[in-house]
């Protein structure tokens, strides 16, 4: 059995956030969600060490973390690790990929190369290196005259130049054989820089105990670079947003100004479509083919059909938007709204939780919430449900084909039938049958009021 550990625990003093430094976001994730995903395709079970902001941190991975492990001090990796041992030994894991929680690039691809090296060549302790022409930071690769690895050196313990110089750093990620190591984790000491228990101590610890120890040499050394600081922080998120952006290029999405596309890493975009920047596009969103988006829209979680338009300075979230709809310019679409086809939605419209038939068309000024509209039906602007009555939120129910006059207020529950029409200006609270028409608005009254004199 093999098993993904991943180290989410440090709080990340670099960030200056009261947020743990793994959950700072990269597009729309948290950036220890990347990690997870690469090794949740690669082991058969998930473990994760918690420690700062440990609540926050098990609130937006529960579902996806098979067991979460407290490491209560942050006393280092080794003891983060360390802290797992027995929870790994009472699930009968054998092997362990462990990876640091704040390198957002990784690939499964990676994961995969690594375990199945490590199984072939039978490894004790295994690890993921790479060169970096400027590998500041990192800790460095020291490999004796045979060129094996016998130890790695944290920057801030770095005395000597030579080490200084090395190119191959350690990327973090390591594989362990549990019953090899599990009581070599007794020897790490915290006599360093940082007095913390170092994982990377390990490696010189088995390396003198005569184990296996054996290294990978990435050639892409983006994918392994950690997210420290912001600085770094928004270096990967560049490099991701990069890394998508070109797969949907390749795939025939047409994006304008791509370096402002945002699209995160779950949402599905079919080849026809055309985003211009700047622009997001986020969670489990799906745009189809030969629909139009303009620029400074932001999506979140929307399916949206093939053929519309949505225009600038639009905000959508949590809808069902079907084929050949038009949307905005100034357009908010908020969650369980559901559009068939043909909805045209207009400038400064908000809808929430509504269901639009076929065709209809809200085009200025209105807002429909927990409302259904029956096919074909046009709102006019200026029209409000009145949805709420400040303890309860009620539904109305609007008919096909009608027609509701601009600066309409429609107090729910209220039901308009079919083909009827409502007058301008209406404050509507009982129910219209179909094929009326509704005025409710006081009678327009033109009487004498004084006299002026105009001066000419
Ligand atoms: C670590 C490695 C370094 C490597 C680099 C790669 C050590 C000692 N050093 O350095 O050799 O080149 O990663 O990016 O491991 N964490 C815990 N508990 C702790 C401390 C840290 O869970 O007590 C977690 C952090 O949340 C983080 C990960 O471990 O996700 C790595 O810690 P970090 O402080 O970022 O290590 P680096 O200094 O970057
Ligand atoms: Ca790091």
């Amino acid at each position: 059995m093999l098993a993904g550990v991943v180290l989410a625990a440090g709080k990340g003093t670099r960030f200056k956030s009261k947020k743990p430094k793994v959950l700072q976001l990269i597009l729309d994730k948290p950036m220890v969600w990347y990690v997870c995903k690469a090794l949740e395709k690669v082991v058969n079970s998930l473990f994760m060490v918690v420690g700062y902001g440990k609540d926050m941190v098990c609130d937006e991975f529960e579902g996806m973390v098979d067991v979460f492990v407290s490491q209560d001090e942050q006393l280092g990796t080794g003891h983060a690790v360390m802290c797992a041992i027995p929870d790994l030994l009472s699930s009968k894991i054998e092997y362990c990929l462990v990876a640091n929680g704040d390198m957002p690039l990784v690939t499964d691809k990676i994961f995969k190369n690594f375990v199945d090296f490590c199984l072939a060549q039978r490894v004790d302790v295994g690890i993921v290196t790479t060169e970096l022409d400027n590998p500041f930071g990192y800790g460095r690769v020291w490999r004796d005259e045979k060129g094996l690895v016998k130890k790695i050196v944290e920057e801030k313990d770095i005395k000597d130049s030579s080490i200084r110089d090395i190119k191959e750093i350690n990327a973090g990620i390591y594989f362990l054989n549990i019953e090899k190591v599990k009581d070599l984790f007794k020897k790490l000491s915290n006599e360093n820089a940082q007095k913390e228990y170092y994982l990377t101590d390990l490696v010189e610890v088995a390396y003198q105990e005569g184990l296996k120890v054996l290294a990978t040499v990435v050639d892409d050394g983006t994918c392994v670079l950690g997210a420290n600081n912001p600085k770094e922080l928004i270096l990967c998120e560049k490099l991701l947003q990069n890394r998508i952006n070109d797969k949907l290029l390749d795939r025939g999405v047409i994006l304008r100004n791509p370096e402002l596309v945002r699209v995160g890493p779950e949402v599905e975009i079919e080849p026809g479509v055309e985003l211009l920047g700047p622009l997001e596009v986020y969670g489990r969103s799906k745009i189809k083919e030969d629909t139009l988006v303009e620029s400074n829209v932001f999506i979140k979680d929307c399916e949206i059909g093939k053929g519309c338009i949505i225009k600038s300075f639009s905000y959508l979230e949590g809808a069902v938007i079907s084929d050949f709809c038009t949307i905005g310019p100034f357009s908010r679409i908020r969650p369980d709204t559901f559009l068939d086809e043909n909805v045209k939605i207009g400038n400064f419209v908000e809808v929430k939780k509504s269901r639009l038939e076929k065709g209809v068309k809200a085009n200025h000024l209105a807002y429909l919430g927990d409302a259904t509209v029956g096919e074909g039906t046009n709102i006019g602007a200026g029209t409000i449900t009145c949805n709420y009555d400040g303890e309860k939120k009620h539904p109305t129910f609007i008919g096909k084909g009608a027609f509701i006059g601009s600066n309409t207020s429609l107090v729910a529950p209220v039901k308009i039938g079919d083909y009827s029409v409502v007058g301008a200006g209406s404050t509507i609270t009982k129910d219209v049958p179909e094929k009326m028409l509704a005025v409710a608005r006081a009678k327009q009254k033109v009487v004498k009021y004084r006299k002026i004199k105009i001066k000419e």
